[in-house]
């Protein structure tokens, strides 16, 4: 099946965002609520308008070239109030994959990324007993509504990063510092996870269904004696935390021990591919300075090593490490659900890119059945706590313009070229 290059006829060449990220006026979720917090909490408000503007954005997608879309639907929307669907909600949806499938671009379908509906975060969200459930009947409804469409299904973007910054770093919704609530809030996901495996699976035997995991690269800084020690093992901590412990507790369907004990039904081996989101590396130093983070500086960043607008470093090589550690643990095909840069002048997005293809084309290489690669993010959006300060798109838009005009950046079409080469060349130039 290979070309000339290392990317087989059938990969698949795609972008993503998320529901909340793009559409605007999410009102009925706890982000719009954690939003409305305080004056200096940016707010969503109309994001980029996807859910009005989206016929536009599936134009410019087909005219990139793109294969594939991974768009996310917003459980606030679908159910507002607890136990009503909202069926004008559905039918803007299937307006939106109609229109994709009319473009011919396929769908990659995310149910759940960090947002909940506000009924459910006054009732304690993750951390209530019957979350579970209510996030199951939302599953089963928008499985029975949508399964015609996706061709690959997310359950749960990045569960860990609004585990840990929403129940031990506060940074999130609902902003709590317990260990023993996070702990809770990780046990009824991978619980989520698992029955919205099987509720997909029972409509669709043949359906392809993953996670979206967040791997960082995190590396020790090296010092030496004993702060290199104590940074080693960090790592390892580090490592375990965002990543692993939740790997290993899908893998065996045995709650990781970080977590809690017993086993969950139905978790064991509960995706058909591995999804990963790869965007940088930390190397993780030992300080004096940074008593508040356990003595680490995170962003200790080693000299002549380029960083996105974020102050993430640029680090394509993680990318290669990353895509063999999962093939190695879970022999499930992967797909790169998320790779991209804060990049508001678009200086360093091409290069970005090309240099994490390379890497994926490496791992191709070495038999490793990379299936597709999805760009975050096809359009500037909604970055959370950042508000509108980062830009990931390929696509411009300025929340200050009251058109909300879409500009594509150059990268775009870099990448566009790259798609219809089907990435024979790495180096392209326009
Ligand atoms: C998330 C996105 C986010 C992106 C850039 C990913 O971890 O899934 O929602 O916008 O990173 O920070």
């Amino acid at each position: 099946m290979k070309t000339l290059g290392s990317f087989p006829d059938d990969f698949i060449w795609g972008s993503a965002t998320s529901g909340h990220q793009v559409e605007g006026q999410n009102q009925h979720s706890n982000w719009w609520h954690w939003e409305l917090k305080t004056e200096t909490q940016p707010h969503s408000g109309r994001a980029v308008d996807y859910w009005n503007r989206f016929e536009e954005d599936h134009a410019l997608m087909a005219e990139m070239g793109l294969q594939a879309f991974r768009v996310g639907i917003e459980w606030a929307r679908i159910e507002p109030r607890q136990g009503e669907f909202d069926m004008e909600a559905v039918a803007r949806y299937l307006e939106i994959f109609d229109s994709l499938n009319k473009h011919g671009i396929k769908i990659c379908l995310t149910l759940h990324h960090w947002v909940v509906p506000q009924w459910a975060a006054e009732k304690g969200d993750w951390r209530n007993p019957n979350m579970v459930a209510w996030f199951l009947e939302y599953v089963r409804f928008a499985v029975e509504q949508f399964a015609a469409y996706p061709f690959q299904w997310v359950t749960l973007n990045e569960p860990m990063v609004p585990a840990l910054a929403g129940y031990l770093s506060a940074d999130f919704p609902p902003g709590r510092h317990n260990y023993f609530e996070f702990r809770k809030v990780v046990r009824n996901m991978l619980q989520a996870h698992a029955g919205a495996y099987q509720l997909i699976h029972q409509q669709d035997p043949q359906a392809m269904v993953g996670v979206a995991m967040a791997y960082p690269d995190l590396q020790a800084w090296g010092s030496t004696g004993l702060a290199g020690a104590y940074e080693r093992f960090i790592a390892g901590l580090a490592k375990r935390f965002i990543y692993q412990a939740w790997d290993d507790s899908v893998k065996t369907g045995k709650i990781h021990p970080l977590f809690g004990r017993g086993e969950i039904a139905g978790l064991k081996d509960s995706v058909d591919f591995c999804g990963i989101n790869y965007y940088f590396r930390m190397t993780l130093r030992f300080s004096f300075k940074h008593a508040r983070s356990l003595f680490i500086d995170q962003n200790a960043t080693p000299e002549g090593i380029e960083k996105n607008d974020f102050g993430w470093q640029i680090w394509p090589k993680g990318i290669r490490t990353t895509i063999s550690k999962v093939w190695h643990q879970f022999a499930k095909p992967i797909v790169i659900t998320e790779n991209g840069i804060a990049d508001r002048n678009d200086e360093k997005r091409a290069h970005y890119i090309t240099s994490h293809l390379k890497q994926i084309s490496l791992c191709l290489e070495d038999g490793i059945p990379v299936q597709g690669y999805y760009h975050w993010s096809f359009i500037d959006n909604f970055e959370w706590n950042e508000g509108f300060d980062m830009a990931f798109g390929l696509v411009a838009v300025d929340p200050e313009d009251p058109n909300l005009t879409r500009k594509p950046r150059k990268s775009a079409s870099i990448y566009s070229k790259i798609i219809r080469e089907n990435g024979r060349d790495l180096n392209p130039v326009l």
